[in-house]
């Protein structure tokens, strides 16, 4: 096994002109495509999790945009900067914790902008997409190796919700340090956490790696205390949805209380992201918007009602993992172990906020 044989899944497909995603709401029984014919399409498919994972969601929005561009009838590279505007506010718009989004809107926004004057901007921007991609699994590969170097030869790991190929443009964040790791023999065991309520960790994640071959066991998200204190896991590897300047991180409900429950149990605590996941403009945790979806994704599996009528539920869909609760954050840039304001600025630079 190498890790390019592991990089089978891919979320999406873009033929130059129309962007497919692989809807993940249906997985793992069934694979369809959706085909999204404009950036409005593209922003639906977001706000409804039909693509999902904070990288991921970053690419579906810069090929909408690039797709905008080939639908609009702007004459010129400034002039579709305006006509563009309202659709970048709207993708922008669709799910409001992971920067991954933003960045990448922000990013096609000023290549636009460093287009004015040119005849081609639609194809440079097409280009740009498709950079944001290559770039994302390149930074992958990358943290798979960092990550896996950090990590004892025969440990067991502990991974939450989806990070790999279905997140990403391939391969993985925190799940490319788990397949790397399986790969060299530094990971003898994979559990993963279901991740109530959308079940990421149950559908996706052990999905994703049986079909690589890896033998994952997979948990209740409340058993995590307990597998810990039986001495099954060395380290809990996650991914991030927004790290901000003092080394706080942003991921999937229930990261939190697995980092506490680490920390307890002398676990060490590992985040995998790209440097698009970085937001030194934001100076800690508490500053970011956290998601909030609709308390029905509580009230019933699979569209099957579980929970009496007349009950209220309430569904933030991630938490703030503090900095010091966390022992390494592993980008393409490098790794930052016990991450702080000058540790994370070190590697970042410092931000606007
Ligand atoms: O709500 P989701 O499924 O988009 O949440 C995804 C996560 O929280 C992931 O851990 C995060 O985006 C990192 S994916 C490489």
């Amino acid at each position: 096994m190498t890790a390019s044989s592991f990089d089978r899944v891919r979320p999406y497909r873009w033929d130059g002109t129309t962007l497919a995603l692989l809807d993940q709401r249906r997985l793992p029984f069934q694979e369809e495509w959706i085909d999204c014919g404009d950036a409005a399409a593209v922003a639906a498919a977001i706000r409804d999790l039909v693509v999902r994972g904070a990288p991921a969601i970053g690419i579906a929005a810069a090929y909408g945009v690039a797709m905008a561009a080939c639908q609009c009838e702007a004459d010129s590279a400034e002039a579709a900067r305006k006509v563009l505007a309202p659709t970048l506010e709207h993708l922008r718009a669709a799910r409001p914790t992971a920067v991954n989004l933003a960045w990448a809107l922000d990013r096609m926004d000023a290549r636009l902008a460093a287009l004015a004057g040119r005849d081609d901007w639609r194809e440079q921007l097409a280009a740009e997409a498709d950079a944001i991609a290559t770039e994302d699994l390149a930074a992958n590969r990358h943290m798979g190796e960092l990550g896996a170097a950090l990590i004892a030869p025969g440990s067991g790991v502990l991974t939450h919700c989806n990070t790999g190929s279905l997140a990403t443009a391939g391969l993985g964040t925190a799940l490319g340090v788990i397949r790397v790791g399986c790969e060299k023999g530094r990971i003898a065991a994979v559990y993963a956490g279901e991740t109530r309520p959308w079940l990421q960790g149950a559908r996706l994640t052990v999905w994703e790696l049986q079909q690589d071959g890896i033998d994952a066991t997979l948990i209740a998200d409340s058993a995590a205390a307990h597998l810990m204190a039986q001495g099954r896991v060395q380290w809990v590897i996650i991914g991030a949805d927004r790290i901000t300047a003092n080394g706080d991180v942003a991921n999937k409900i229930g990261s939190y209380q697995l980092a506490i429950a680490a920390r307890h149990h002398g676990v060490k605590f590992m985040v995998v992201a790209p440097s698009s996941t970085v937001d030194m403009a934001t100076a800690r945790g508490a500053d970011i918007e956290i998601e909030e979806r609709d308390p029905a994704e509580l009230l019933g599996i699979a569209g099957h009602r579980t929970v009496a009528e007349g009950i209220a539920a309430w569904n933030p869909v991630f938490d703030i993992t503090p900095a010091s609760l966390i022992d390494a954050i592993v980008t393409e840039r490098g790794v930052v172990e016990q991450p702080s304001v000058e540790s994370m600025a070190a590697l970042f630079g410092h931000g606007a906020g």
